[in-house]
């Protein structure tokens, strides 16, 4: 089976997505639900400065209230706020281990001040991980990250923990796992080894908060899925792997994990946007999950 990613190639979603996030910054304040002043250097130094230039001013906000951006720009802000919240909570009940695996462009450990005691690891593919800290470099931003590389279809997914371990994280301590906008790319035999590394390296009162679509999605798009679909075929990036909700809990659970929430994009929006925003993010096929891991998870630790 072809890899997901192509192998020299740096990831171009994270990018886009990056770049959206940052863009959230050109909202009229009341739809800005979460800052990412960095994202935007990932995709394009230029793209970044005219960005920054337009915040706070008018046309700025014009741009970016065009329906099909805006769109796009919302859907981000969305995620990325219940997820941030995620950390905040997580923190706010002493967990002091972030990992994000699949952690492209986003930069919590610099964007979230709550992290300021609290170690963060991200885990990517070594062609994302190298641009994102060429770019962090030139920017002059030093993170507080620690990297580690990984291919999440070629390199055993079993040896992660330990390889973490090396790197500082403490399996004897609660982590939070951060899965986002990652589980669409992979195999399905890549999610369940993912997973299973997740459980292998998460302490009790661990937790793990993901996206991922639903597997209806994927096989009956409507019109504008399928040409995203085609495209992120196109440079390498194919969406792969779905759920459906009603077996999550199931799936999870065979696996260490009870699932906590799970809300689709539709709800999440709908709870942090008024009405007319949030009717514009109506999909139901994107969906954000948490799940607090099991201590019976936990088989390397107990054998
Ligand atoms: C759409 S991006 C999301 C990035 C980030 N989590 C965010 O939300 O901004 C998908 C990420 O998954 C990583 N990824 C996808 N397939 C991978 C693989 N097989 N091995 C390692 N990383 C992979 C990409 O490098 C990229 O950073």
């Amino acid at each position: 089976m072809r890899a997901c990613m192509r192998d020299e190639t740096p990831s171009r979603t994270a990018a886009w997505v990056a770049l959206s996030r940052h863009a959230g910054r050109l909202l009229p304040p009341e739809l800005q639900l979460a800052d990412d002043p960095y994202g935007a250097a990932f995709a394009s130094p230029l793209l970044a400065k005219v960005i920054e230039r337009g915040v706070g001013k008018a046309p700025g906000e014009a741009l970016v209230t065009l329906p099909p951006l805006l769109r796009w720009i919302l859907y981000m802000q969305i995620r990325t706020r219940v997820i941030d919240d995620a950390v905040r909570a997580f923190v706010d009940g002493g967990g002091r281990q972030l990992v994000q695996l699949g952690a492209g462009y986003d930069c919590r450990a610099l964007r979230l001040p709550e992290l300021a005691d609290t170690a963060v690891f991200e885990v990517d593919h070594p062609a994302t991980q190298q641009h994102k800290r060429r770019v962090l470099d030139r920017l002059g931003v030093d993170s507080p990250s620690t990297y580690v590389t990984w291919h999440f279809e070629e390199r055993p997914m079993a040896e992660l923990p330990a390889a973490l371990a090396t790197q500082g994280h403490d399996p004897a301590a609660p982590t939070l796992t951060i899965w986002e906008g990652v589980t669409m790319y992979l195999t399905p035999e890549a999610i369940d080894a993912s997973l299973r590394a997740i459980a292998a390296f998460s302490a009790p009162h661990s937790q793990l908060a993901m996206t991922y679509f639903t597997s209806d999605r994927l096989r009956q798009p409507s019109l504008v899925t399928r040409a995203i679909s085609l495209a992120v075929s196109g440079i390498g990036e194919p969406w792969r792997f779905g759920w459906d909700p009603g077996a999550l809990p199931g799936y999870l659970q065979g696996r260490g994990f009870e699932l906590v929430d799970d809300v689709s994009l539709a709800d999440a929006a709908r709870a942090h946007l008024p009405a007319s925003a949030a009717a514009l993010v109506g999909d139901d096929g994107r969906r954000i999950a948490t799940s607090a891991v099991e201590t019976i998870a936990i088989a390397d630790r107990s054998s």
